[in-house]
């Protein structure tokens, strides 16, 4: 057997696409942005009424935001009809989503062989499980896996500790709480591997974190969602829960924060219930258990998610700022600088209503802000900002990883100092707008 035969097979044998239902077959992938009321209203009418077959990627919420969507190729004429009738613009991103989603390599990973696992693919449950055992085993000094409960189907849900003793503030990381974001996933397990892996090299300042924190991450807080969502429905974001005709609970509405309230659906089928009740989900019950036993100084709080580029700060219900906003602010605009530079990604900040312009309740980190007071609490919405959306091609994995982490590095030793962003990470507001409110400036100036 030559090499290059050898080569095949084993790329034959650790390359394996998972079989995926064919779902997603020839749906195309919509960017717009609705600039007149009557779009946002055939928007978020489409939303409700769903009598075509598209799932919003991106939901309507107000005007001069992004909006995206995927839709069936048998609704696409239909589709595009509505469109040129209300004189929409609208970008089309993918022609066929789920050939977008079999480019999104999965890579089996072989056990005892930590350093094998890299981030230039996206990885199963049962293969991150794997890795993250042999991880403890390696480096039985530096980290610790502990199961902190079970999700709905009997998963373990894992956290990595760092073994750091007489420290004092604590980091919470967490990742993977919607099923079918599987880049937060692969940002937190890059995140363990900076901490336990390279303790000597590349990011001092990381370095410098891992002794100065006591670490917690969790990288699959949602185990059930993410399998199925390999297995089964690529797009499937809530838990496993089984009833009658519509099963799962989105996690991040389950939190007992101003529960059901915004942005939740009270129906079973949608992609956003919130459950019956507060916490009536295990994994949201575990991971709030796990929370509060870690509440006694409890710094940082980070939630992972995809997509959108954006930093938010707390909380997600409310227009008005907190507190500490403008201190979150300052040290979110440094980490957003210390981003752009390395890859030229633009980030935004500022709340959920400021950044998506709709408010959502029941998420996790709201619940952590508001019940256990923690200063620091970041949601980064990671790559991109809708151009492959779910679909993220994995070489944007590694560069999401780096970029991510040294904006968190940067955030997690900020100082209070004057920041200027060059670039602001909104949707265009027309020409006319910014000339109108050019002209209302010059026009006070002269006034002066
Ligand atoms: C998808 O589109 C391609 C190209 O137009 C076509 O050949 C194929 O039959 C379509 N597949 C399905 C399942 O509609
Ligand atoms: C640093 O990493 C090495 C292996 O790369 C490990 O043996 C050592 O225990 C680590 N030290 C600390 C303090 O984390
Ligand atoms: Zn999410």
């Amino acid at each position: 057997m030559n090499a290059k035969t050898l080569a095949i097979i084993v790329i034959l044998l650790y390359n394996v696409r998972i079989c995926q239902s064919k779902k997603y077959v020839n749906y195309t992938l919509y960017s717009t942005v609705p600039t007149q009321p009557v779009h946002l209203k055939f928007l978020l009418n489409l939303d409700k009424q769903k009598y075509m077959d598209v799932i919003f990627w991106r939901k309507p919420s107000m005007l001069y935001e992004d909006v995206q969507l995927i839709v069936n190729p048998a609704d696409k004429e239909h589709f595009l009809e509505r469109v040129y009738h209300f004189k929409m613009k609208v970008e089309e991103m993918l022609t066929d989503v789920n050939s977008a989603f079999e480019a999104q390599t999965v890579t089996r990973y072989m056990r005892l062989n930590t350093d094998t696992y890299t981030w230039y693919t996206y990885h199963r449950l049962e293969d991150i499980y794997q890795w993250l055992g042999d991880m403890a085993v390696r480096y039985p000094n530096v980290m610790e896996l502990a199961s902190i409960g079970k999700s709905i189907e009997g998963r373990d849900i894992y956290v990595v500790s760092l073994k750091r003793p007489g420290n004092k503030f604590k980091v919470i990381v967490e990742g993977g709480i919607h099923g079918d974001e599987w880049l937060p996933v692969e940002l937190v397990t890059y995140l363990i591997n900076e901490l336990v892996a390279k303790n000597n090299t590349g990011n001092y300042r990381l370095h410098d974190l891992s002794r100065k924190y006591d670490w917690y991450l969790i990288p699959v807080v949602n185990p059930d969602g993410y399998l199925y969502s390999h297995t089964t429905d690529r797009l499937w974001r809530k838990n496993r829960r089984g009833t009658e005709n519509a099963i799962g609970v989105d996690l991040n509405r389950n939190f007992d924060y101003n529960f059901g309230k915004y942005g939740a659906s009270k129906d079973p089928k949608a992609d956003n219930y919130c459950g019956p009740r507060p916490f009536s989900e295990p994994e949201a019950r575990v991971l709030a258990d796990f929370i509060t036993e870690k509440k006694q100084n409890l710094r940082f709080y980070f939630s992972f998610h995809a997509y959108g580029q954006k930093l938010i700060i707390p909380y997600a219900d409310r227009i008005n700022h907190i507190d500490n906003y403008g201190e979150m602010e300052n040290f979110g605009k440094q980490a957003i600088l210390k981003m752009y530079k390395m890859y030229g990604t633009k980030y935004g900040i500022g709340t959920t209503y400021d950044t998506l312009g709709l408010r959502i309740s029941g998420n996790s980190a709201s619940w952590v802000k508001r019940t256990h007071g923690v200063r620091y609490v970041f949601t980064f919405l990671l790559r991109d900002e809708g151009t492959y959306g779910f679909a993220l091609p994995p070489n944007q994995i590694l560069p999401t990883c780096e970029e991510t982490v040294s904006g968190l590095t940067e955030l997690m030793v900020a100082k209070p100092r004057r920041v200027r962003l060059n670039f602001i990470n909104k949707a265009q507001k027309p020409a006319s707008v910014t000339f109108i409110l050019f002209c209302t400036t010059y026009f006070i100036l002269l006034l002066k």
